[in-house]
């Protein structure tokens, strides 16, 4: 049980992040997993690997109970998984300052509180350590029609931020990634016709959840990889089809 290694995963209650929270238990970490309702969500089975933390992303008191969990129950942080995060498309000029404070509370501030936390933490256990971040394949390559120009602001700046964090904290064996999901079949989604969607990469399909956890577990484990973008987009990176 010592031996385990604890990971935290943000926006946990449902779609891609209770898919990593049911792989990386499976895989044997302890997990510690977090959004708003997550202690309401069904998506995985009680276990006592997983920890389950309330609270709103973009509050710090929020991560400072999501780091303390993970030390009082489990002992250490060795992975972090920042996957929460909202976004939606709108004509620019139609972007309010209050769409943009959402977005930049939920995807940005949300991020600097926990991952500060965590990078405290690793760098006194002295064993590195792993962050994956979901971003988006839009940042660099927007789809024509798909306008979310101030909600890439906020994703791109997380993509911006890890390959600094990767650079800052190499020598100490802490690795930034992120991995950048086309569409995939989640609850963000619920709305949005399949057919449209899947025109939205050139493979013609959309991910299934287990793609992009596929993706993250590679990149948390990966031991020589970091400041990388892992596109899981059927090919919607590579520009115009
Ligand atoms: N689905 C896609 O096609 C796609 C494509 C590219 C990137 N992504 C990114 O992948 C990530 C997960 O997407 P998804 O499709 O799984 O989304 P989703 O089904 O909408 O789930 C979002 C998760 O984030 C949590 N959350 C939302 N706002 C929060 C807040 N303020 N504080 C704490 N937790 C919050 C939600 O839980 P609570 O309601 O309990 O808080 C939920 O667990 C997001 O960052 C998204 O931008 C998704």
């Amino acid at each position: 049980m010592q031996d385990r290694k604890t990971a935290i995963i943000t926006g946990a209650s449902q779609g891609i992040g209770a898919g990593i929270v049911n792989a990386f238990v499976e895989r044997g970490y302890n997990v510690v997993a977090t959004s708003r309702q997550v202690s309401a969500s069904s998506a995985f089975r009680a276990s006592g690997q997983l920890a389950l933390v309330d609270g709103d992303i973009g509050d710090p008191e929020t991560a400072r109970k999501v780091a303390e969990t993970a030390i009082s129950r489990f002992g250490t942080i060795d992975a972090l998984v920042n996957n929460a995060g909202i976004f939606f498309t709108k004509p620019f000029i139609d972007y309010t300052m209050e769409d943009f404070r959402r977005l930049s509370s939920t995807n940005l501030e949300g991020f600097i509180h926990l991952t500060q936390r965590v990078v405290k933490q690793m760098l006194a256990q002295k064993t590195g350590g792993s962050i994956v971040s979901i971003t988006t394949p839009l940042i660099d390559h927007p789809i024509a029609g798909l306008s979310a120009s101030v909600a890439m602001m906020t994703k791109g700046g997380i993509d911006a931020i890890s390959k600094n964090l990767a650079m800052e904290y190499a020598r100490d064996g802490i690795r930034v990634n992120t991995v950048a999901p086309g569409v995939v079949d989640t609850p963000l989604h619920k709305d949005n016709p399949k057919d449209f969607l899947k025109t939205l990469s050139p493979m013609g399909s959309i991910s299934d959840v287990q793609d992009i956890v596929d993706a993250v577990v590679y990149l948390t484990e990966a031991r020589h990889v970091t400041g990388e973008v892992l596109n899981v987009d059927g090919g919607a990176h590579l520009g115009k089809w």
